[in-house]
């Protein structure tokens, strides 16, 4: 059988083992994985390893974020950076504006992304209000049409929601088949020592991070698994960034309650004192939870390397530094609270965790693939997708693990003006992204139409 496209020579990273045969590729599936495959098109693979593509399930694209202020990526540039990053599936968060039904934001969303993505997308919803019509026929109408995941915010003035909020969102998940992430910070604990800093006048960057301590997410990361326990539902914890919160998780677990962990590239390699910059550039390194300091980055590899964590994602959240629409927002400079949240890194996760974790000997490649494609699309439903292996989408990534370059922002594809690892050296780079078939990325530029389309998903693994 004679295949449209033939991946030959590469080590082959599948579930559960890894070899050196051909993979065979036709409309955009895969079909055989064998020994002297034929196609019409071969691609030599030799000293490549093939995984699959990477799928990043927690990013924001286009989220709206306060009046006069803007995400740095649209579809376009934040797949464009995806797939130059390794990655074959993005799932960003629909975000309705004030007044809007989540459903209204959903439409808006998918007319945003249609015809412009260079990555496959399936969208997580945010749950910030408990309203009858929110629960009562969005949630089901959109978890029935395969959005079959959504956040809560316990922090951010205007998304958070009460802990009763919290049981009525999750008790729809229980009864719809649906999984609840949640966002684990005390927003009331973190607005007691914001406004304790602001009246000692320390508003620097850093003061973000000193406002957000790790009790704070410690205390919050507790109370959701409790709150999941009494509603009886299993749920994810993202961004855990630090030993205290991720023992709150692994007590949960011992008591029996389904608790998910993601952790992403900030907290194995950037710290605290990156805000701590001179002036205004620590703004660059604000994000919740922030970065904490050497021994929690330890404290989460610990985690990655004893299976604590199901996925490592990006928390992409692109704000260009040098714009008012951005970090340099009105009132950013006088006080930390006013400097929008979140970094850029859907182009860097990968290379990141590859070179700090498979290089360094801290992880197999097996582990890497699961990480970041294969428990992806387990835990969200992503039933095609997340795995070499016959019948999934063809969806591959081809890895120069000795390539060694830096990080610099030059070489990137988002539409931020930085790059928080600005310098930091990665050994191991993707070189060729494929989706479903088609090359969308090669020697690091992207390629070809965005082809990329919408993915519903099936029920979450972990779904009630
Ligand atoms: O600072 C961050 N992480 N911003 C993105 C929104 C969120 O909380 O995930
Ligand atoms: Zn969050
Ligand atoms: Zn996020």
């Amino acid at each position: 059988m004679s295949h449209e496209l033939v991946i030959k020579r590469a080590q082959v990273v599948c579930p559960g083992s890894i070899s050196n045969c051909d993979i065979g590729i036709s409309a955009g599936r895969i079909t055989t994985l064998g020994e002297n495959l034929e196609g019409r098109e071969i691609i030599d693979a030799e000293g490549l390893i093939a995984m699959p593509g990477g799928i990043d399930s927690h990013v924001h694209i286009a989220q709206p974020s306060g009046p006069g202020i803007e995400m740095a990526d649209d579809f376009a540039s934040a797949t464009r950076a995806a797939a130059c990053g390794g990655n074959t599936t993005v799932m960003p968060f629909c975000l309705p504006e004030e007044g809007q039904t989540l459903r209204a934001a959903v439409s808006e969303y998918m007319s945003n992304a249609e015809g412009r993505c260079l990555t496959d997308v399936s969208f997580h919803l945010i749950v910030k209000s408990a309203d009858p019509v929110t629960l009562g026929q969005d949630l089901p109408a959109l978890i029935a049409q395969g959005m079959t995941s959504f956040k809560v915010f316990m922090t951010y003035q205007g998304l958070r929601l009460t802990d009763a909020e919290i049981l009525q969102v999750m008790d729809v998940a229980r009864d719809q088949g649906a999984l609840t992430m949640v966002h684990a910070e005390n927003e009331d604990a973190i607005e007691f020592l914001r406004d304790k800093a602001e009246r000692s006048g320390n508003t620097a960057p850093v003061y973000h991070a000193r406002t957000r301590p790790v009790p704070v997410e410690r205390e919050a990361t507790h109370r959701a698994t409790t709150l999941a326990e009494i509603a009886g539902v299993p749920l994810m914890i993202v961004h855990v960034s630090n030993g205290a919160a991720l023992d709150e998780i692994r007590r949960a677990r011992a008591r029996g309650v389904r608790v998910l962990a993601e952790t992403c590239p900030q907290y194995i390699t950037l710290t605290a004192d990156d805000l701590d910059r001179a002036g205004f550039e620590g703004a660059k390194w604000v994000c919740s939870p922030p970065p904490r300091d050497n021994c929690e980055q330890a404290n989460i590899w610990a985690g990655i390397e004893g299976g604590a964590f199901d996925v490592f994602s990006s928390d992409h959240c692109p704000f260009r530094f040098a714009d008012s629409s951005g970090k340099d927002a009105p009132g950013a400079r006088a006080s930390f609270r006013n400097i929008p949240n979140g970094i850029p890194g859907i182009e860097t996760r990968l290379p990141i965790l590859f070179s700090e974790g498979v290089v360094k000997g801290r992880i197999s490649l097996g582990t890497f693939a699961a990480l970041t494609a294969t428990n992806h699309a387990r835990i969200y439903g992503l039933e095609n997708k997340g795995a070499i292996a016959v019948g999934k989408d063809a969806d591959i990534v081809l890895w120069d693990p000795s390539r060694t370059s830096p990080i610099t922002q030059e070489r990137l594809h988002h539409g931020a003006d930085y790059t928080p690892w600005e310098g930091f050296e990665v050994t191991g780079w993707p070189v060729r992204t494929i989706l479903r078939g088609q090359t969308v990325m090669r020697d690091g530029a992207p390629l070809g139409q965005p082809t990329g389309l919408h993915v519903a998903r099936g029920k979450p693994e972990a779904a009630p």
